[in-house]
């Protein structure tokens, strides 16, 4: 029977660690929410605030509810907090050597049993694994942003997690209002997979000037009936993550498709990093 975890760390505050903190906080789970310095841990707590905050003003959460939510996060810079967490998910930038030196320190932090995620979209959990010492404990939780909107987790199992770890991360997919789907460890896993060349080439269409950005985004909002168009979702996925992911993807596969548009680097250079530097494709208030 699944392990019903009740205390779990998330390193890495960004959007998608902050949304994480929330789905997993609102499911009633106490969460240690950990970065690197005391400005990072603030911008990711006032992420959880002000969107608990807008769900109050929407009526869609009591406002004691969101009390509730808040006073079960524990915001702190040391790691070393994690030593009771019962699975720790990792959301910090989509670099491997960050990843495996934080996957390591976790495994010398967290007892034996605690099960470490990582969010990662397009890295190999395989190869995260192996920074520990306990490989068959390690799997990919993959959320997609905004994360307490998106029903969806891709839960990656590598060729040595345990079943019972798959079948815990499962369960809590389940407790946290998500429907999972299972995969085994390939970049992209499902959806990124399917989704990073669309957008790739959505971005070629606007770097040649055969379209403009409304008309792309028009066009799949309006002809295929999609939430957002591919530059507002490129915007909302971040700049810096749609590149890194795009290249880990083209690293593995060496298909053009994935060979990510010189225009996403451009904008990464100068700081259009979308809507989190207020500008992107587009410009937020
Ligand atoms: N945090 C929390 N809640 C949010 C939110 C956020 N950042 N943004 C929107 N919401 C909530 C709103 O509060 C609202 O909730 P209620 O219906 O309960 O009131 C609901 O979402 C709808 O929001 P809006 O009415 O403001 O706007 P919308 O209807 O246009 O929806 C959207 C916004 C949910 C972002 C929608 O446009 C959408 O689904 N877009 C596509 C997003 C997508 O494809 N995400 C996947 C990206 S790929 C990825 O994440 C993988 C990766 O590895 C990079």
């Amino acid at each position: 029977m699944a392990r019903e975890l009740t205390e779990v760390g998330v390193v890495g505050l960004g959007t998608m660690g902050a949304g994480i903190v929330e789905v997993l906080a609102r499911a009633g789970l106490s969460v240690t929410a950990v970065d690197v310095d005391d400005d990072a841990v603030a911008r990711g707590r006032a992420h959880v605030e002000q969107s608990t905050e807008r769900a109050v003003t929407r009526g869609k959460l009591e406002d004691a509810d969101r009390t509730a939510i808040l006073e079960r996060v524990r915001y702190t810079t040391t790691l070393a907090d994690l030593g009771s967490a019962e699975l720790v998910v990792e959301a910090v930038p989509e670099r491997m050597d960050l990843k495996a030196q934080l996957f390591a320190e976790l495994d010398r932090i967290c007892p034996p049993d605690t099960i470490l995620a990582t969010n990662t979209s397009s890295l190999s959990v395989t190869a995260l694994s192996v920074a520990t010492g306990r490989p068959s404990k390690v799997i990919g939780m993959h959320f997609f942003n905004p994360a307490p909107v998106m029903k969806l987790v891709e839960i990656v199992r590598t060729v040595v997690t345990e079943p019972g770890v798959v079948e815990d991360v499962e369960a809590l997919a389940a407790r946290l209002g998500k429907v999972d789907v299972t995969i085994g460890d390939k970049a992209g896993f499902i959806a990124n997979a399917l989704l990073f060349g669309y957008l790739n080439h959505a971005v070629e269409m606007v770097e040649n000037r055969y379209a403009s950005r409304e008309d792309v985004d028009a066009a799949m909002r309006l002809g295929c009936g999609l939430p957002m168009g591919p530059l507002a979702l490129m915007d909302l996925i971040g700049i810096d993550t749609a590149y890194e992911i795009l290249q880990t993807m083209y690293q593995q596969s060496r298909d053009r498709l994935h060979a990510p548009r010189p225009l996403i680097k451009q904008m990464m250079t100068a700081g259009l990093l979308g809507r989190k530097s207020g500008r992107g494709f587009y410009t937020y208030a």
